[in-house]
């Protein structure tokens, strides 16, 4: 079989001039992530040619300034800076409020720099900004005329929502209707940055791409499937934010909601982005919903004060922003049906929780057991059926397990393991996921990001749950605590232990 790579022959070799405009470009989000990808994109001659960069907040700078600020929050880092003067340059900085005023002069501004660098008024908006000026600045760049796309040759206009995209089911619909009076759905790019990672992206090339798994996947072999982002750190310096949202809306709408539709939906019928995003769509549509009779299929867990590799660790209701007799949920186990006829009656379990043990994303497909007694006779029950897991984290990896025969004269079977990991076998610079999801979004290409469809669909199957949880009287009772540094609260554990493997 050839070993050379077949690549994507539809892949642009040249990504069009643009501006990149970062609203909230004082904060963490610019500092922390977004620049460090563009420099990464930068040094590995990934940007396009020209570039501009505008940062824009409320912050009173100067271009200068602005560069001065960055490279000192870089100095102390393993970042190679060897490049950063010659990305510098692109960089520039305007103070900007939220009102017409200021974003009519930062369109002037924009208009002018694009004559100056030839960017040919193709620009990216960024959102890096708190959730509730999205819509205001939406807004605001459709009332400046900033939203529009010039159709004689460039001049495209794209804006990066980041998550949380809404609360709840009708804060996302407003958000949305927001965002079209001015915006188009191909000129939106709503990130979930699991998307990016690349397991989360083999999962569907590895399903796909390969004829000899499609037969099986489904319920008459599948015993169950497991989803799992398990997070070793707590909520550190997030409580504000964390507070209003609690583990369903942080991790469960978002990030584990597009590992199970990646492991469960039907092939596309080709490999574009709406194609892709269709049978997403199906997928949510077929989740079973949750009523209060079926409450068993949802557990719900706050950490309080533990311990993790010999040092205490504080509670929840004790870390700094966080009310003390907050009901936040920072661990959650769901049960969850799809009712198509793939997967008719196999569970999913999906988990996440803060100050777990260890910090663990994976994807557990658990297969059924032979169905014949043929060693049971010999062994008896405890035969290890097959068991397949895409793990994201600590390694990027794909795992098979399957019993072989122990050498000797006696029989004993052993589970062992064909593994695949990304690091031993591609070495060499790749794109973190933020950078993977703003080179998508020059190229246009949305793939790896959210559509309208499917993020009202995530929001409704969750809506009922969240207001189960947050309105209902019982809230105390469907609330577990569960020591930091353990698996979880009691009732979750059999569970938990279902999908680790120790
Ligand atoms: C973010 C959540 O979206 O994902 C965080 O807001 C969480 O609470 C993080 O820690 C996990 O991402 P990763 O890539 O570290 O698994």
């Amino acid at each position: 079989m050839p070993s050379q790579p077949i690549c994507d022959l539809r892949t642009a070799d040249v990504l069009e001039p643009c501006t990149i405009v970062i609203f909230g470009a004082s904060g963490d989000l610019t500092s922390r992530k977004l620049i460090p990808a563009l420099y990464s994109m930068f040094i590995q001659d990934r940007m396009p040619t020209p570039f501009t960069i505008v940062g824009c907040s409320r912050t009173n700078m100067n271009d200068e300034e602005f560069r001065e600020k960055l490279l000192a929050g870089y100095r102390e880092t393993e970042m190679d800076l060897t490049r950063w003067h010659e990305f510098a340059a692109n960089l520039h900085y305007r103070p900007i409020i939220y009102d017409t005023a200021s974003f009519q002069q930062l369109a002037a501004y924009l208009r002018q720099l694009d004559q100056e660098t030839q960017t040919k008024g193709n620009r990216i908006f960024d959102l890096s900004v708190p959730p509730r000026l999205y819509a205001v600045i939406a807004t605001l760049l459709g009332q400046a005329g900033l939203a529009e796309e010039q159709n004689h040759g460039n001049g495209w206009a794209r804006i990066i929502v980041e998550k949380p995209f809404g609360r709840d089911l009708q804060s996302a619909i407003e958000l949305n209707a927001t965002l079209h009076q001015y915006f188009q759905e191909e000129q939106i790019f709503r990130i979930d940055h699991y998307l990016a990672k690349e397991t989360v992206q083999n999962t569907l090339i590895f399903r796909f791409a390969n004829s000899i798994f499609e037969p099986i996947w489904n319920r008459n072999h599948i015993d169950f499937v497991g989803v799992v982002a398990a997070e070793e750190l707590g909520v550190g310096s997030r409580a504000g934010y964390y507070e209003t949202s609690g583990v369903l809306r942080d991790m469960f709408q978002n990030h584990l909601m597009q590992l199970l539709v990646l492991t469960a939906m039907e092939p596309p019928w080709n490999f574009t982005a709406d194609a892709v995003q269709d049978e997403k769509a199906k997928v949510i549509r077929s989740l079973r919903q949750f009523s209060s009779e079926q409450g068993s299929r949802i557990c719900l867990g706050q950490y309080s004060a533990g311990s993790n590799h010999g040092e205490p660790l504080i509670g929840y209701r004790s870390e700094q922003g966080v009310k003390p007799d907050s009901l936040t949920p920072t661990f959650a186990l769901m049960e969850v049906y799809i009712d198509n006829w793939r997967w008719h009656n196999v569970p999913f379990y999906l988990i996440s929780g803060k100050r777990l043990p260890r910090k663990e994303t994976k994807i557990v497909i658990q297969f059924k057991e032979v169905p014949t007694r043929l060693f049971r006779e010999i062994l008896g029950e405890t035969i290890h059926a097959n068991r397949l897991i895409i793990e994201t984290y600590p390694d990027e990896a794909i795992r098979l397990t399957f019993l072989t025969k122990t050498p000797g004269t006696s029989i004993c079977l052993r589970p062992m393991t064909m593994d695949f990991a990304y690091r031993e076998h591609y070495k060499g610079a790749t794109l973190d996921a933020y950078a993977r999801v703003l080179l998508d979004c020059m190229e246009g290409d949305h793939m790896l990001f959210w559509r309208e469809d499917g993020i009202e669909l995530s929001w409704a199957f969750l809506d009922p749950i969240l207001r189960e949880c947050e309105e209902c009287r019982a809230n105390d009772q469907h609330l577990h605590f569960y020591p930091a540094g353990t698996w979880g609260p009691e009732p979750a554990r059999k569970t938990v232990g279902l999908l680790l493997d120790d």
